[in-house]
């Protein structure tokens, strides 16, 4: 049973049913409505007293009040005072940790690895209800093409394969086995939807996207999370097809609640509901209102809508009671599947036995050196990789964002605290003491260069020197769109500087998004990813670079050359005039490559692995119809680990139809797993391709497998490996 169907049971239906009979509208509209404590993340419009608001039973929830003693004494105005005594459902956005953060959801994506994304969401679950929260407006599973989108960092990256499994996982970790758990929190899957589309990677844009790329790239992971039992839904802020998404009744009743069956509910974005007069889709306040709950929008984020507008409009005969009366029920079902109404407190003495526990720390660091990607690993003239690091060797460590704890949290991070953080300095040093030169060269946003001098002086008395430069924190996640995806301020001009020491250099990057890093590419001999590593960083970043862990991220986002590249994604539609191909009219630039610096699923290891050919593991003729009535093909490849190390690899499975109803991409990712092997291990994985993995949206927008020219290559990133090819026949 999934907890889809637990949130709906009889039993809850009838508990639900009775209290619904005895609500004022007035009581009822207050289900329906949440306010914020603080952290405005756009127009504050909406000024209550929460306690006299409480006692009324006139607030369904409340988001950013945090504590268990605080939020409590809101509950205590809402059991004791309020007539029916409904509780509160207290939520807040914990996006990767509550107070023990994990690297951001990006970086969390490039382990590809579910298990610790679901024990990541657990132990924040764990934290962040004892601190008074049983919703959390994560995970966020918005598809996201375009690197200048500052929210690319809070997302599961480009691909809606993995973002799928990513989402579920998110989903299961939150929730857990029992809603009812006072450690489990329900989950919010957002922003319904394609917010990631935003043209221009502008945040808050237009997104314009065809019925196919709405149902093959960015509905999936919503549809996967429901299968995992979501409980709520947040509705984004952009247009789909020219209406908002907060008032857009095709998504939000016709797929969301018809054809996937959501018994959950709906809450907006902050004031998306308001933002429906800006938009021009609505005149005024009433209309907005009327628009966003008759699509199915039952729970009003902020706007202060709800609460003055539908009172008046069902006393005008505009609003049917019954439409409130149904969002009151799908609220009221999720109070009841959180225990809420036997348990609305939260036990104080909790909050510090599991704040920041050893356990925790752990497992954040071990997410944390899942999630680096090694994107270059080469030699500085001697022909041996600058990684790992040797022990012995005096390292100049140099940059601002090596030593700012608070820029290690990331965008999200509310409940963090930058005093909790370990940074890479921090760790450098307790390692090795006076072997140890640390610079600080130029910061993020600094226009001055006086920092380069001193950089240099370190950079030369050194063996080796470790570079960290990037974004700061407050540079990707929301409102933090960027035209110019190169290194900011003056960090190329250090870099370059460290680089022509001579001096073996290692670059490690903090940022929150792909980054346009062609010179670094081409001259730094090794390069780590380290995205926003959260409270662990530098205990990780030591442990990766000193090769006691062998790093095994890969990339769920392309890395353009240039921003004129981009959109850039590797399952892109095949043109007529692909690469290679002719001379000069084919697809591509006339002053920068087509290809990208690097693509997506990227990522280097201490060991290096070789691939077999991929192979079908039988010659039989295989027939579509076989597909849709359950048949499989099996496909197969050998990774060998040919390196001296122990390493672990992501082994990819992408396939290409061709002569198909409608054009499809030149690859797509249909499977992964994730081998450990010893130096000289060879192991076979295995993938089965159903009609979960070859169907698509043909002609007819029909999702059936259909006779095809089937292209399989297992590989190691999404321009690389030797494929196999068969026929399915019709
Ligand atoms: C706006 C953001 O778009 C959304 O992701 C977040 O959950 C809400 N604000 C609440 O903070």
């Amino acid at each position: 049973m999934t907890l889809s169907t637990s949130f709906r049971s009889p039993h809850i239906d009838q508990k639900v049913a009775g209290l619904l009979e005895q609500m004022t509208l007035e009581e009822k509209i207050g289900q329906l409505v949440q306010f914020s404590s603080g952290n405005a993340t756009g127009p504050d419009n909406a000024k209550v007293d929460q306690a006299e608001l409480a006692a009324q039973g006139g607030i369904g929830s409340v988001l950013n009040l945090v504590g268990a003693r605080e939020t409590n004494a809101l509950q205590r105005c809402a059991m004791e005072k309020s007539r029916l005594g409904i509780p509160i459902l207290f939520s807040r956005d914990i996006i990767h940790g509550f107070r023990t953060i994990y690297p951001i959801p990006l970086a969390m994506s490039a382990t590809w690895d579910a298990d610790i994304a679901e024990q990541c969401a657990r132990m924040a679950a764990v934290e962040g209800t004892a601190h008074g929260i049983r919703w959390t407006f994560s995970p966020m599973m918005d598809i996201a093409r375009d690197a200048r989108w500052g929210r690319i960092s809070e997302g599961n990256g480009e691909d809606p394969w993995l973002g799928q499994v990513l989402a579920a996982a998110w989903v299961r970790g939150y929730q857990g086995q029992d809603l009812s758990d006072p450690l489990s929190m329900v989950a919010c899957a957002k922003h319904f939807v394609a917010y990631g589309g935003a043209e221009g990677g502008r945040d808050y844009n237009t997104v314009d996207v065809s019925d196919r790329v709405l149902r093959e790239i960015y509905l999936p992971p919503f549809k996967a999370a429901i299968d995992a039992g979501v409980g709520t839904f947040m509705s984004a802020f952009n247009t789909v097809q020219s209406v908002p998404a907060s008032a857009d009744v095709r998504m939000l009743t016709g797929v969301l609640r018809d054809e996937w069956g959501f018994q959950g509910f709906v809450v907006s974005d902050w004031n998306s509901i308001g933002e429906l007069i800006p938009h021009g889709y609505a005149l005024k306040g009433e209309d907005a209102a009327l628009k966003a709950l008759i699509a199915g929008v039952d729970m009003d984020m902020q706007s202060n809508l709800y609460i003055t507008k539908l009172s008046g409009l069902v006393e005008s005969g505009r609003l049917k009671v019954e439409v409130i009366d149904e969002a009151v029920r799908r609220v009221l079902r999720i109070k009841f599947a959180l225990g809420l109404f036997e348990n609305p407190y939260t036990d104080e003495s909790r909050e510090a036995a599991v704040t920041l526990k050893p356990e925790w720390l752990a497992l954040a660091q071990k997410a944390a050196e899942e999630s680096f990607v090694l994107l270059k690993n080469e030699g500085a003239g001697d022909g041996k990789p600058v990684l790992p690091l040797q022990s012995g060797q005096t390292v100049a460590l140099i940059g601002a964002l090596a030593d700012s704890a608070k820029d290690m949290l990331g965008s999200w991070a509310l409940s963090g605290v930058p005093g909790d953080v370990t940074t890479l300095r921090q760790s450098l040093e307790s390692r090795l003491g006076d072997k140890l030169i640390y610079a600080r060269g130029v910061g993020v946003h600094e226009e001055g260069t006086d920092g380069i001098a001193a950089a240099v002086e370190a950079a030369t008395r050194a063996d080796v020197v470790v570079i960290a430069l990037g974004e700061t924190s407050d540079m990707s996640g929301e409102a933090t769109s960027r035209t110019r995806l190169s290194l900011p301020g003056k960090q190329l001009e250090l870099l370059q500087a460290v680089v022509a020491t001579g001096k073996p250099v290692v670059l490690v990057l903090f940022n929150g998004r792909p980054l346009t890093i062609p010179w670094e590419a081409e001259h730094v001999p090794a390069i780590l990813e380290a995205w926003l590593p959260g409270t662990q960083a530098g205990p990780a970043l030591v442990r990766a670079l000193y090769g006691e862990y062998n790093p095994s991220g890969k990339l769920t986002t392309t890395f353009p050359r240039t921003v004129g590249q981009i959109p850039l994604y590797y399952n892109c539609e095949r043109t007529g005039r692909p690469r290679p191909g002719g001379d000069r009219f084919i697809t591509g630039y006339i002053d920068e490559s087509h290809l990208p610096l690097y693509p997506f699923g990227w990522g280097l290891s201490y060991t290096s692995f070789e691939y077999s050919p991929t192979r079908f593991s039988s010659e039989a003729e295989v027939r579509v119809s076989d597909l849709n009535h359950g048949g499989s093909i099996q496909v197969e490849a050998t990774v060998k680990n040919t390196g001296s190390r122990e390493g672990a690899e992501v082994a990819q499975c992408y396939i290409g139809l061709r002569g198909t109803s409608v054009v499809r991409p030149v690859r797509e990712l249909k499977g992964f797993q994730k081998v450990l092997l010893q130096p000289g291990e060879s192991r076979k994985v295995t993938f089965s391709l159903t009609s979960k993995e070859l169907a698509f949206w043909n002609i007819d927008m029909q999702f059936i497998a259909e006779p095809c020219e089937l292209t399989v290559w297992i590989a190691p990133h999404a321009q690389a490996g030797e494929p196999a090819k068969m026929i399915i026949e019709a």
